[in-house]
């Protein structure tokens, strides 16, 4: 039997987990258990995310049937709550039993979670009525990384910087793009402009005038609040309606024309599968959704296709008013869980990462030391290498978010699937994209920011 535990950090904290009194009554109910203990594994996290898709103990098959495998999946942050004995007893017993399935088994990428979050996004308004609370009280430190007004002033000094360059050679284009991607409430884009406006001024510049900003979301709601934020630039300013997985459908007569691709806390909100590399073997981490015995999944799966206000208007027996939609919504993404199981890749060139990309790009980083488990971040890869085919040579992309910056970091922290209020959350594979990045020909480089975030930018190598 192998145990997983990695939050090692929390054995020290201030309030120590007992690793003895949390894995210990796990072990017993395996030991008690018919399992071979030769294939078990249990896998202990601490799941910083209050609202998540875990149970506080999971059994997650290991393919092939016949040779089948076991992993317990603990969260070691509910010990002081839950008797995790008990409930790895219930599960090893039978814990699907009367689970109402949203879907069947997938990669993680395509699973309704996604649903879900867009519909987030697009009834971002509903949502935030009934709650009382705006999104950006959930995202880390309480606020968007998008408002740090210093951070927008140096980029944009180092912008200004280029452009002198090209001016000087004669090669500046009359028009200056920049494409935010992902533009939430407005306010990156508001802080950007007013700096820019501001720095422009300074130095007598005419910048802001051939300045186009090109904010793009797949929200319209989204895009008219953000139109809203920066109403005093609207003349900079053009709202784009696109995913941002795929710019480059909606953008292509910019390729190589925008000189910066700005992003915050979009890459984390995008779909990604997870991968393993358990005893020398890849596999793929399917799941599917659910909700608890005796739940009905026909309306939740309802809500998904029309939307709270829709979902009221078609059943006004069992939702009155859009409200009572709303509250139904916040029940059933509360309630979603995620069961999980690892299923054998036959090769990591006959799996894909983006339609452009197979899982060899991620060879270098399972088979860098012991098992790990790791986001693919197919939403983000896609999003970024379709963003570098729009940057000016002398453009660069710079996006704030949750970045694991080195495979050992998987193998430390829980890094999500987490619920962000009615969106989802993933850390988002540093390595893989920045060694994506470099072999298109870019310069892929971190650097911490705050409360977790960390800045990438790529850059065009010399
Ligand atoms: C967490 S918010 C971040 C907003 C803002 N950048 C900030 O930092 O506060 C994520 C944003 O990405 C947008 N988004 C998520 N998935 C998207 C997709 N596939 N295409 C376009 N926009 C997407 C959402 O609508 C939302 O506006």
């Amino acid at each position: 039997m192998l145990i997983d535990f990695r939050p090692h950090a929390r054995l020290r904290a201030a309030a120590p987990v007992d690793l003895t009194a949390s894995v210990g009554p796990v072990v017993g109910a395996l030991v008690r258990s018919p399992w071979d203990l030769a294939r078990v594994r249990v896998v202990c996290d601490w799941v910083q995310y209050r609202e998540n898709f875990r149970e506080p103990v999971d059994a997650r098959p290991i393919l092939p049937p016949g040779r089948e495998g076991l992993e317990l999946a603990v969260d070691v942050r509910r010990a002081g709550d839950v008797p995790l004995g008990e409930r790895a007893e219930a599960v090893l017993r039978d814990g699907t039993a009367g689970r109402a399935y949203l879907e069947d088994w997938g990669p993680g990428s395509r699973s309704c979670v996604w649903d879900f979050n867009a519909l987030y996004w697009n009834a971002l308004e509903a949502w935030e009525k009934s709650t009382g609370r705006g999104y950006e009280q959930a995202l880390p430190g309480g606020e968007s990384d998008a408002r740090d007004r210093d951070a927008a002033r140096d980029l944009i000094l180092d912008l200004f910087g280029a452009w002198d360059d090209l001016a000087r050679a004669g090669a500046l284009p009359d028009e200056l793009v920049v494409v935010e991607l992902g533009v939430g409430n407005g306010n990156q884009a508001k802080v950007f402009l007013d700096e820019f406006r501001r720095a422009d001024r300074a130095c007598g510049g005419d910048y802001y005038r051939r300045l186009h900003y090109l904010m793009c979301d797949y929200s319209r709601h989204v895009l008219d609040l953000a139109g809203q934020a920066v109403a005093e630039h609207a003349g900079r300013v053009s709202a784009v309606a696109l995913d941002a997985t795929r710019p480059l459908t909606s953008l292509g007569f910019l390729k190589y024309k925008v000189f910066l691709v700005y992003v915050s806390n979009m890459y984390d909100n995008l779909p990604t599968d997870e991968v393993a590399q358990l005893s020398d073997r890849t596999y793929l981490v399917e799941t599917r959704a659910y909700l608890p015995a005796g739940e009905d999944p026909a309306p939740v799966r309802r809500l998904l296709k029309l939307g709270p206000r829709l979902l009221a208007e078609a059943d006004p027996g069992r939702f009155p008013d859009l409200d009572a939609a709303v509250a139904f919504w916040r029940r059933a993404w509360s309630a979603v869980r995620l069961e999980e199981r690892y299923v054998p890749l036959a090769g990591l060139d006959a799996y894909q990462v983006t339609p452009r990309f197979n899982g060899e790009a991620l060879r270098p980083l399972l088979e860098s030391g012991r098992d790990v488990r790791m986001h693919v971040s197919n939403g983000a890869v896609a999003s970024f290498t379709d963003s570098l085919h729009l940057l000016h040579p002398h453009g660069r992309l710079v996006c704030h978010d949750l970045f694991v910056t080195d495979v050992d970091g998987y193998r430390t922290m829980f890094r999500g699937p987490g619920k962000y209020d009615g969106s989802v959350v993933n850390w988002v594979n540093g390595p893989l994209l920045a060694h994506i990045g470099r072999r298109r020909g870019f310069d892929v480089h971190y650097e911490p920011f705050r409360n977790n975030v960390v800045t990438m930018t790529a850059q065009a190598r010399d």
